[in-house]
């Protein structure tokens, strides 16, 4: 293999193929993208997304951008395009039976090109990518059980090779390798969905909820990781993959299996509902015209995305309360929290639908430039992202500067309730008792 042409710049086109470059010197590699300013950006010295370590990864190919939105488009764009023999790799997560989709529209307009599809799903995290990629827990590559196809899926095996050692190389065939990510991610969020609802029970009963998910993760069986209760997961992936297999449940006579992963939402949508309740019962049961200052935007600490993060909906559920909310995220801007807030999801989806901004929540929402300009003057500080600054942020000066009784609601459990409690804090931490 030659050349690689990624489709797509973002949180995982931009890592992965820095990463393949900078380990694979033979391989040209090439990015694409619909946006010729995020192209720019990734030629430039301003990398468009936060993220550790890539900063250092150098390697990344000068691109062109591509006028496409969606996956078809991409394919429609790739028959147009290809004068030779082509190995296509679906990377992005996509449907189970997309790569069936994806072979027909090739297939369908090939001018005699033979092109083999394949799934190689991504596993990296945001904020952990650079680390992800060099030392991934497995590379999955998912074929065609024929001749042709078990080629192809050597050649994108030894792309990896240069890298990846040989045991953590899984191949399959195409459905388990499609199927297999959106499974993984479906376990991932249903292990944060089950602590939390126990950390719900934690709350009423008296336990702490991160001595029980210690206990429970000692089991080797269970494993200690992803157990931290939280104000509920983010991030533009854990949903939609659940609504996807979901779907695909339901396309298959399944609605039995559907509704166990509906589930895992559902519990995600209590418990940052559960939260907005306590903040305001607590609060004497009004927060109307209370300042709060919400510490943490971003879906998860180390990243700047903010797709689903949960903040927007308790951002939304106290804006509903008619709160004042003073937010501050140390990598997310002024204009996208202002966004998040006011856009809907159909927004999201369709922007040229887009309705101007309403005045009222932007009045009520403020941007700060640190944590203690954001608690100044407050009622109450509502932590919602894990950043390690607000582990060490002085807390005494924050409590001086708040109005009385001063509250702290922790949905990521980063400060410790007992100090706060010495300095005069009334805290409500997830799953810990009151
Ligand atoms: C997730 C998966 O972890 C990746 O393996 C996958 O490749 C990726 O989705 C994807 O499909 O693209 P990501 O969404 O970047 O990665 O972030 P996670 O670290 O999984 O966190 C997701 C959400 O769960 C965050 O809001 C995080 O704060 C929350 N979380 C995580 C908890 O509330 N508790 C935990 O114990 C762990």
């Amino acid at each position: 293999m030659v050349k690689i042409c990624c489709i797509g710049a973002g949180y995982v086109g931009g890592p992965t193929m820095a990463v393949i470059a900078l380990k694979c010197p033979s391989i040209k590699v090439v990015v694409v993208d619909i946006s010729v300013s995020r192209i720019a950006a990734w030629n430039s010295d301003h990398l468009p997304i936060y993220e550790p370590g890539l900063d250092e990864t150098r390697g990344l190919g000068a691109g062109k951008a591509a006028d496409l939105t969606y996956w078809e488009s991409a394919a429609r764009m790739i028959a147009d395009v290809s004068k030779t023999d082509k190995i296509v790799v679906e990377k992005s997560t996509v449907p189970v039976k997309t790569a069936e989709a994806i072979e027909k529209i090739l297939t369908h307009n090939s001018n005699g090109i033979n092109y083999q599809i394949l799934s190689n799903p991504e596993f990296l995290a945001e904020g952990t990518a650079i680390q992800d990629l060099f030392m991934p827990d497995r590379v999955l590559i998912g074929g065609r059980e024929t001749p042709e196809g078990r080629k192809a899926v050597q050649a994108l095996k030894e792309v990896y090779a240069h890298w990846v050692p040989d045991d953590r190389i899984i191949t399959t065939n195409l459905w388990s390798a499609e199927l297999s990510k959106l499974a993984a991610n479906a376990f991932l969020a249903q292990r944060i969905s089950s602590i939390n609802a126990i950390s719900a029970l934690c709350e009423a009963t008296g336990a702490h909820v991160s001595e029980v998910a210690y206990a429970v993760g000692k089991d080797a069986r269970i494993g200690p990781k992803f157990l931290n209760a939280s104000v509920g997961f983010g991030g533009s992936c854990f949903q939609k993959d659940i609504l996807n297999l979901v779907y695909v449940c339901e396309c298959n006579g399944l609605p039995e299996v559907a509704n166990y992963w509906r589930q895992v939402i559902k519990i995600n949508d209590y418990q940052k509902s559960r939260l907005v309740n306590r903040i305001v019962s607590s609060m004497f049961n009004t927060v109307a015209g209370k300042k709060i200052a919400v510490l943490g935007f971003a879906f998860k600490k180390d990243t700047g995305d903010t797709r689903e993060t949960p903040a927007i909906d308790v951002c939304k559920g106290l804006l509903g309360d008619k709160a004042e909310i003073s937010i501050y995220d140390p990598q997310v801007t002024e204009d996208q929290i202002q966004r998040d807030i006011v856009m809907s999801k159909f927004d999201w989806d369709h922007p040229v639908h887009l309705q101007p901004m309403s005045p009222t929540a932007v009045k009520q929402v403020s941007v700060a430039w640190d944590a203690y300009a954001a608690a100044k003057g407050a009622h109450g500080v509502c932590i919602l992202t894990e950043w390690d600054e607000f582990k060490e942020l002085d807390y005494k000066k924050i409590y001086d500067s708040m109005q009385k009784p001063a509250f702290i609601f922790d949905g990521r459990n980063v400060v410790d309730p007992q100090m706060l409690r010495e300095i005069g804090f009334i805290v409500y931490s997830i799953g810990k008792p009151l």
